[in-house]
């Protein structure tokens, strides 16, 4: 059976991401290719690796409700919009925005701004790692943060063998993480042989972190999250660093962190003291993790990354809407990365 998907936002960066996983799909037809601005331009014009006579659609609320299911990749604005019509009607949707990620408190906090459908938040959490059968379960998933997917994965395992209040979680992300809308500090010239933090202390991703480790793991209390931008187009690497608890062992830490991902198709974990690389995992879904002790601090530095338009966003979307549909999980989800 092929399933009929929409794309909402799919002359942005995770849009595309999605149509060109869809292209090597068996059972997922993009039936709707939607864009905002866009609409009616050719897709080969903004996206020359989909080639084709193609035109972006328009958005159509009644002709999206029609689908097997719908990816919103729009800012979060019009994904609160969009993804409650949705809801409301029944259809599937996975949205890789922030709209639904939080309860109404944290959207609060963290986007300043009162959620005009508490009733639809939190939605299911699309980390399949730790919530599977929620996820295919689901009507509406919100997909994590790049950010936080990549954190997430890093330091779950951990959350039992970490002192509370000592989490400190450094981000780097490629600038496709800041979308395809040109801006002064993505300028090549700006951006290109330079290097820069931002967003510290309260980057949005912070609560989500805060939230999910919580949720899905230990409540750790308040974490220090600063964000870089790299100058390369698509990578994002994590190094968090945390005080042990007495007594937890290097061997612990190691053994956390194979447990929990034995059997997990995307989440490689490596030797201690081999360091993963962004390149490994662009155009992937996966995310490779490794964990050193520091015996002098007694603290836990993990490393992690992913393609923050990979697990970080399209294919991790597409891991969870093969869940949803019923299909098996890593059906057109690639595994490995390119290289080099
Ligand atoms: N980039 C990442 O690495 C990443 C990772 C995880 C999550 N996310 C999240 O995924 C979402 C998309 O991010 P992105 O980087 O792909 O953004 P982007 O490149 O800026 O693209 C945004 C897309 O949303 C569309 N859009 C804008 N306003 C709209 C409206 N009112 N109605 C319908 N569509 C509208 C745009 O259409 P036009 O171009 O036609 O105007 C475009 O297709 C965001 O919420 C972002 O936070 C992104």
């Amino acid at each position: 059976m092929t399933f009929q998907v929409g794309i909402v936002g799919a002359s942005g960066y995770g849009g595309a991401e999605l149509l060109r996983l869809l292209a090597g799909h068996p059972q997922m037809d993009p039936a709707v290719v939607a864009a905002h601005s866009q609409a009616g331009t050719p897709i080969a014009s903004l996206l020359p690796h989909l080639p084709g006579e193609r035109t972006f659609d328009a958005v159509d609320p009644a002709q999206l409700a029609e689908l097997d299911l719908v990816f919103l990749a729009t800012p979060h604005g019009p994904a609160l919009e969009l993804g409650a019509t949705l809801a409301d009607v029944g259809v599937r949707t996975v949205d890789l925005s922030a709209a639904f990620r939080l309860d109404a408190e944290g959207f609060k906090t963290w986007y300043g701004e009162d959620h005009p459908r508490p009733d639809l938040i939190p939605a299911v959490y699309g980390l399949p790692e730790y919530a599977r059968a929620q996820v295919a379960e689901a009507t509406l998933v919100a997909n994590p943060g790049c950010y936080v997917v990549t954190t997430l994965l890093a330091l779950l395992p951990l959350t039992p063998l970490v002192a509370p209040g000592s989490v400190v979680v450094d981000g780097k992300s490629g600038t496709t993480g800041a979308g395809r809308a040109m801006k002064e500090t993505l300028h090549a010239s700006h951006v290109g042989s330079s290097f820069t933090a931002y967003g510290a202390p309260a980057h949005r991703h912070t609560g989500e972190i805060e939230r999910y480790l919580a949720v899905h793991g230990r409540d750790v209390g308040a974490i220090s999250f600063t964000p870089h931008l790299l100058p390369i187009p698509r990578g994002l690497l994590i190094t968090a660093y945390a005080q042990l608890q007495d007594e937890v062992t290097s061997e612990d830490v190691q053994t956390a962190l194979r447990d929990a991902y034995a059997d997990e198709p995307y989440v490689e974990v490596l030797p201690s003291g081999t360091f993963p690389v962004t390149k490994a995992v662009v155009g992937s879904n996966a995310c490779h993790v490794s964990a050193v002790v520091d015996p002098r601090t007694r603290r836990v530095v993990v490393t992690s990354v992913t393609d923050n338009l990979g697990k970080g966003a399209a294919s991790g979307a597409l891991q969870n809407a093969n869940l949803m549909l019923g299909l098996p999980e890593t059906l057109g989800v690639p595994v490995v990365g390119m290289y080099p």
